[in-house]
């Protein structure tokens, strides 16, 4: 990543950050009585959301920290946890909202969810801000381009984000500087860096 675009981007744990407070919002709409085809709208958006989190972390995030942590308990557990996650992501999908068992079903995601958060936010980013100092900003570089990779693949999400669950405000904080950076440099730097 270059340094124009590594200096300019937030930090990876500003992305996570808002990534988690914007699923945790849409867990607010989410309520016993609410329409079931809002009911589908949200659980949708916040499965596709979760599922690109839970990947950006995988390969970006948790392979930094464990660089520079040690048996960390915390990270240990952190892919188990987000496996149970995709578990429970796949009942919800084939269970509809119009079924006894999709309220469940979707509260113990939020249970899941919730707890797994809390963790990352008490023990992992603190970690990753002490020790991770001066990378943060070039991994949320990577973050984003991957994010935009991801989200080419899964065209649809972006157009059902009707529930307004879909952490877009994370995609495009990061997009627009890269954007941004890329527009801004000279063009033989541009060329240099597209390969
Ligand atoms: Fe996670
Ligand atoms: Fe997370």
């Amino acid at each position: 990543m270059p340094d124009t675009y590594s200096s300019m981007s937030p930090t990876i744990t500003a992305m996570i950050r808002l990534d988690h407070m914007h699923v945790l919002s849409a867990f607010h709409r989410y309520h016993a009585d609410t329409a079931w085809w809002r009911k589908r709208a949200i659980v949708n958006s916040v499965c596709a959301a979760l599922e690109i989190h839970a990947q950006l972390e995988e390969e970006i995030f948790y392979p930094a920290l464990a660089e520079v942590v040690n048996d960390n308990p915390t990270l240990s557990k952190s892919r188990p946890e987000h496996d149970e996650m995709r578990a429970t992501i796949a009942k919800l999908r084939a269970t509809g909202p119009e079924d006894a068992a999709y309220d469940a079903l979707f509260h113990k995601l939020m249970s899941e969810v919730m707890h797994h958060v809390a963790d990352e936010e008490t023990m992992l980013l603190p970690t990753a801000e002490r020790t991770l100092k001066n990378e943060l900003r070039s991994l949320g570089a990577r973050m984003t381009r991957r994010r935009l990779q991801l989200l080419g693949e899964r065209p649809r999400d972006i157009a059902v984000n009707t529930a307004g669950t879909f952490p877009i405000a994370t995609f495009l904080l990061g997009a627009l500087v890269v954007i941004g950076a890329t527009h801004c440099l000279p063009k033989t730097r541009r060329m240099r860096y597209a390969d």
